[in-house]
C-alpha cells in the first residue's frame, strides 16, 4: 500500500497539468452547447417569453425546451378558449371493459328517463360484449388489446375520449370499469358533474416505493422527481381536459417510453401515474385530486376489496354515499396518512358517484336497493 501511495504522490503534478486544461475545454464546450443557448427565449425579445413566464407554474427556473414551449402553448390556448356552447350538454359516460357489462340493467335504471343527457360508449378489449339493455346495443367503440399496467390501457382511455368529444354536446367524460356501480341517480350524477369547473382526478404525492419510487430519470427534463404523482386511473374530465389529453404527445410519449412494467428492474404503471403527473403540472387547480369513483383499500392487500352478494346491504351503501373526506395513504415506511374535506365549489360534500369492485353477483341486490339508497337523491 505505501508503494502505490508514493507513486501517486509522485505522479500528482503531471496529473494536474493534463487535468486543468482538460476541464477547463469540457466546461466551455457544456456551457456554449447547454440547452440555454439553444432555447427560443434565448434569441426572442423577452416580451415574447414573458407571456409563458406568467402563465406556466414556476419550473425551478429551467429554460423550457423547445417542444414544451409549443405544448403549453397549446394546452393553454385549450384552457382557456370558450366552448362551443351545447345545445343540450351531456355526460359522456365511457365504459373500458373486457367484454359484456355485467350491470347494463342496474345502469338501464340509471338512465331511464333521462334520454338526451347522456351517451354511452363501451370499449370492450378482449371480447365483443353481449347485451341484455337497448341503451348499450351500437355503443361499441373500435377497440384494441388493453394489457394491465402497460400504454395500452392509457391508450383505450385515450380512443374513448376521442370518440366521446365527436359529440359537441359531451361536456363532462367520466371513465368506469365493468364492476362500477352508480350510488346516486342520474339528475344527482348530472348536477354534481355538470355544474362545476373541475375535473375529478385522483392525484397526490407517494414518496415511497408505489410513487416516486417508480420515476425514472429518463423523464427528465420535462418531468422531474418531484412533479411525479400517482392517483387511480378512473377519471371524470370536463371537455377542455379532455382535449387536453388528447393534445399531448410530449408527456405521453416519456410515460410510453419510461413508465412501464419492468423498467429498470421497477414496475411503473403509466395509468397511475400519467395523468395524475400531467394534470399536476399543466393544471393543478383544475383538478379535484380524488375521484368520484370509490374503491375500498382499508384491507392492505394488493387488490382493493371486491364486494360479494351477501356484502350488499343498504347500509353498505349508505355508507359509502356519505363519505365526504378523500384518503391517502405513502407507501412508504412512514405510510403518512393524509385525509382532506372533498370540497365540491368550495363546500364539503359526498365524494363519490360510482363504486368499483362488485362481482356479478351482486346484481340481484343491487337492483332491489337502487330506488331505496338513491331515494333521498
Ligand atoms: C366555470 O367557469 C366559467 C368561466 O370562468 C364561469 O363563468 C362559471 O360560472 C364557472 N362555473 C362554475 C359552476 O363554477
Ligand atoms: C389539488 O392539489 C394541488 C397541489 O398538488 C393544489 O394546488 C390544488 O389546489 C388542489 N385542488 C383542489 C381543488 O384543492
Ligand atoms: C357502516 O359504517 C359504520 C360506522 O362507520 C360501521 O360501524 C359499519 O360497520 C359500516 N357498515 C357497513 C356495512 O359497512
Ligand atoms: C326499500 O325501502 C322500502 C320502504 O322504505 C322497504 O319497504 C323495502 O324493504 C326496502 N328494500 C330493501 C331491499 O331494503
Amino acid at each position: 500500500m505505501p508503494v502505490s501511495r508514493t507513486k501517486a504522490s509522485s505522479r500528482r503534478p503531471l496529473w494536474i497539468i493534463v487535468l486543468v486544461p482538460l476541464v477547463c475545454v469540457s466546461l466551455t464546450v457544456a456551457y456554449i452547447f447547454s440547452p440555454q443557448h439553444y432555447s427560443s427565449c434565448y434569441f426572442f425579445a423577452s416580451s415574447v417569453c414573458n407571456p409563458f413566464k406568467d402563465w406556466l407554474p414556476p419550473i425551478n427556473s429551467r429554460v423550457l425546451t423547445d417542444e414544451e414551449i409549443a405544448s403549453r402553448v397549446v394546452f393553454r390556448d385549450i384552457l382557456s378558449a370558450p366552448l362551443v356552447k351545447a345545445k343540450q350538454p351531456k355526460v359522456a359516460f365511457m365504459f373500458l371493459t373486457p367484454g359484456s357489462l355485467p350491470f347494463e340493467m342496474l345502469w338501464e335504471k340509471f338512465f331511464m328517463g333521462h334520454e338526451g343527457k347522456y351517451s354511452i360508449y363501451v370499449h370492450a378489449s378482449r371480447e365483443k360484449a353481449a347485451h341484455v339493455s337497448p341503451i348499450f346495443i351500437d355503443r361499441g367503440i373500435r377497440s384494441a388489446k388493453v394489457v394491465w399496467g402497460k400504454i395500452s390501457m392509457v391508450d383505450a382511455e385515450k380512443r374513448l375520449l376521442a370518440n366521446a368529444l365527436q359529440d359537441m354536446d359531451n361536456q363532462q367524460f367520466v371513465l368506469l370499469s365493468d364492476s362500477c356501480i352508480p350510488l346516486h341517480s342520474f339528475g344527482y350524477v348530472y348536477n354534481y358533474l355538470m355544474h362545476t369547473n373541475m375535473s375529478f382526478i385522483d392525484c397526490f404525492e407517494d414518496p415511497g416505493p408505489h410513487g416516486t419510487g417508480r420515476y425514472s430519470e429518463h423523464m427528465m427534463p420535462e418531468v422531474e422527481e418531484n412533479s411525479f404523482r400517482k392517483g387511480s386511473q378512473w377519471f371524470s374530465v370536463k371537455r377542455q381536459h379532455a382535449l387536453l389529453i388528447l393534445a399531448d404527445s410530449l408527456y405521453y410519449t416519456k410515460f410510453k417510453l419510461y413508465c412501464k412494467p419492468g423498467m429498470e428492474g421497477r414496475n411503473c404503471y403509466a395509468d397511475e401515474h400519467y395523468l395524475p403527473t400531467f394534470f399536476h403540472m399543466i393544471d393543478p387547480a383544475g383538478i379535484a385530486n380524488w375521484s368520484v369513483t370509490h374503491v375500498d383499500w382499508s384491507e392492505g392487500k394488493w387488490h382493493p376489496k371486491a364486494y360479494r352478494a351477501e356484502d350488499i346491504t343498504f347500509e353498505l351503501l349508505k355508507n359509502i354515499t356519505s363519505i365526504d373526506e378523500h384518503y391517502h395513504i405513502t407507501s412508504d415506511e412512514k405510510k403518512v396518512e393524509m385525509i382532506k374535506p372533498c370540497l365540491w365549489n368550495g363546500k364539503q360534500t359526498p365524494c363519490y358517484l360510482f363504486a368499483r369492485k362488485f362481482y356479478p353477483e351482486t346484481l340481484e341486490k343491487l337492483l332491489d336497493l337502487f330506488p331505496n339508497y338513491t331515494k333521498f337523491n
